[in-house]
């Protein structure tokens, strides 16, 4: 080895030792003939003294040292002087006096800073981001990831579970978003799917008996991205047999709560976790993944709204609408430009307005209301609204009367937006919570079919499997999300596992014979040999790992992601191919595309 030391985990304990040191320059500084260096490891950051009196040669060398140059030392281990120690660092009591010191590379000016953590443009990370994963944060993230995955490995072990590796080049199994295809060249004009995750495939390892599985496996999705979207992403992907929903409910809960534990220990936990119905989590908070760390409930006063002659209430309720909103505290005060943005703001989540009531006066009487619609209301009607969202004095109310999908839409954005200008969600608690009793079936107005809320393996509650034909709308699935911090962190559900029914629900979906036949065959007779009754999970690990680290996309706990162009930057990916390659391929690209990207074309 060239070094016998980390940086990072040296301290007092070390005093009077020789080390051999190898990193990075994080720092330097010049002080009166000295040289201070801060070296870094993965480890953590060391100070280096250069001093002309122990040796003129490594003084002379530390001089021409620059940012990110790599080298070697080899020096003494000593207190700090008194006054001198650094207590944000973890070696800050002690210094290292340089003896020797080589140059093992010199590096280029980096782009922007890794010593501080101030912003840098988001393509120099993605381009530089060798740079960027230098950073102490970005560092940290990854470590953290790391030792999340171990933890639930261990876990996962102690219980029974089996990780097993599934194939990347497999057939399209859906998941809702477009496939990345992978053309075959044995088998010309044919194409592989990469997995937008491993559902077939997991429930035909229950098929062949594996009982409990897992995999912290790779998922690929062509789909729009933002921030806690990637192309290619990881779950922790689970599946077992002859398990009911509340079994893999309590494993994910003993799960996550050992996880934070081990992983983030001064993170808090709402115990036991939350459970809502799908439809609670529409009611109170306007989507099907809340976050349960503040009120700002969301009320439906339609019924209110009903009995008064304002013309925005009465068309949205005549229209099958429906008038509901939150209640905000302490902001009466907010001027007209204020409550312009947030009218903005649920406009453009599709409502036509929103109206505000302020609550201005010592006390909530309607003599003391701001609010445009005051003239359309009556008292009685102003205070029995107050009364539905309990208002104090000081309070707005943000009321939007709309379908009830542009509703509920706007009021969970304004929920989030009001919560965090007034900083009312906790960052040091996780809310895990359990969201379940979805609808089995949602209706398309785009494809003029019923589509699978989660996806078309999931089984529907016994007692609904009769009303499939009938009533789809009525049909309810044994399905369940967790979400914590209004993040959608994973999806499960009890899987069907008879033939017959699994073909009637492809029916429903408006899937032909032949097209359930071309694109499921292999797990339909799979179910015809012996499947056991099973279900499972899958959890967003990077969304995961985000909300532990407290970042806000999962760019930040990925070593190399993509740009919003599902661009890799740093190796230029995707990029063009050789003709040759192509035509192995079989493969001809349309003209347009050709004429952009002449040249590489010419091999
Ligand atoms: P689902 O499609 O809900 O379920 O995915 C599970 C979880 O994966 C994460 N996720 C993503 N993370 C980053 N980028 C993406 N593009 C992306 N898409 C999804 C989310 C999501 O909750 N096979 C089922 C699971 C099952 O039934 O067992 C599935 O994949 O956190």
């Amino acid at each position: 080895m060239l070094k016998n030391y980390n940086c990072g985990e040296l301290g007092e304990k070390h005093v009077g030792r020789e080390v051999t040191l190898a990193g990075w320059v994080h720092r330097r500084r010049d002080h009166g003939g000295k040289v201070f260096i801060d070296l870094r490891d993965r480890e953590g950051v060391v100070q280096i003294v250069f001093n002309p009196q122990v040796s003129q040669e490594a003084c002379q060398l530390a001089g021409s040292l620059r940012s990110e140059y790599v080298i070697q030392i080899i020096g003494e281990v000593v207190p700090r002087p008194k006054g001198t120690e650094n207590p944000k660092l973890a070696s800050g009591g002690i210094e290292v006096v340089a003896r020797e010191a080589v140059i093992l590379n010199p590096s280029k000016t980096p782009p922007f800073y890794i010593s501080e953590d101030e912003e840098v443009e988001e393509s120099l990370c993605l381009k530089h981001r060798y740079l960027y994963l230098r950073r102490k944060r970005m560092k940290d993230n990854v470590l953290l990831r790391h030792r999340m995955i171990k933890f639930i490995r261990d876990f996962l072990d102690i219980k029974g579970f089996v990780e097993i590796e599934t194939p990347i080049l497999i057939k399209s199994t859906p998941e809702g978003a477009r496939d990345y295809l992978v053309p075959s060249r044995v088998n010309p004009g044919k194409f592989y799917a990469l997995p937008q995750s491993p559902q077939q495939l997991k429930q035909i390892l229950m098929v062949a008996g594996f009982d409990k599985y897992f995999q912290i496996a790779r998922c690929f999705r062509d789909e729009d991205l933002r921030a806690d979207r990637q192309p290619e992403f990881t779950q922790l992907d689970m599946e077992m047999s002859f398990i009911e929903v509340e079994d893999i409910l309590q494993l994910m809960e003993e799960l996550f709560t050992s996880l934070v534990e081990a992983t983030v220990p001064g993170v808090r936990l709402l115990k036991p976790f939350p459970r809502l119905s799908y439809e609670e989590a529409m009611e109170k908070y306007g989507t099907d993944k809340p976050d349960v760390r503040f009120g700002l409930e969301i009320k439906d006063i339609s019924d209110i709204a009903g009995g008064t002659d304002f013309q925005v209430f009465r068309s949205a309720l005549d229209h099958g609408g429906k008038v509901k909103g939150i209640c905000v505290p302490g902001c009466s005060h907010y001027t007209r430009h204020q409550l312009d943005e947030l009218i903005d703001l649920a406009k453009g989540y599709g409502a036509q307005g929103l109206i505000t009531v302020a609550f201005t006066g010592e006390s909530v009487t309607p003599a003391e209301v701001k609010s445009a619609a005051a003239k359309y209301l009556s008292p009685r009607q102003l205070e029995e609204m107050a009364g539905a969202f309990e208002a104090k004095p000081g309070a707005l109310l943000l009321i939007v009367a709309d379908i009830s999908d542009v509703v509920n839409k706007a009021l969970d954005e304004l929920r989030r937006e009001m919560a965090h200008r007034l900083n009312l969600a906790d960052a040091k608690l996780l809310a895990f919570t359990f969201v379940a009793d979805f609808p089995l079936l949602e209706w398309s107005e785009t494809t003029g079919h019923w589509q699978p809320m989660h996806h078309p393996f999931t089984a529907p509650r016994e007692e609904d499997v009769s009303l499939l034909e009938t009533e789809p709308a009525r049909v309810y699935g044994q399905h369940y999300d967790v979400v914590c911090n209004g993040c959608e962190l994973g999806s499960g559900s009890i899987r069907v596992h008879n033939r017959q029914l699994q073909e009637r629900i492809f029916s429903r979906l408006g899937y032909s014979e032949e097209e359930t036949e071309s694109r499921f065959a292999g797990l339909l007779e799979a179910l015809e040999y012996g499947a056991p009754p099973h279900g499972g999970i899958a959890i967003g690990l990077d969304r995961l790992v985000m909300l532990f680290a407290g970042e806000r996309s999962i760019r930040e706990v990925i070593a190399f992601p993509k740009n919003q162009n599902a661009v890799d930057m740093m190796l230029d990916s995707p990029s063009y191919v050789d003709k040759y390659q192509l035509d192995e391929l079989n493969l001809k690209l349309k003209h347009e595309v050709l004429r952009r990207n002449d040249g590489e074309h010419e091999t």
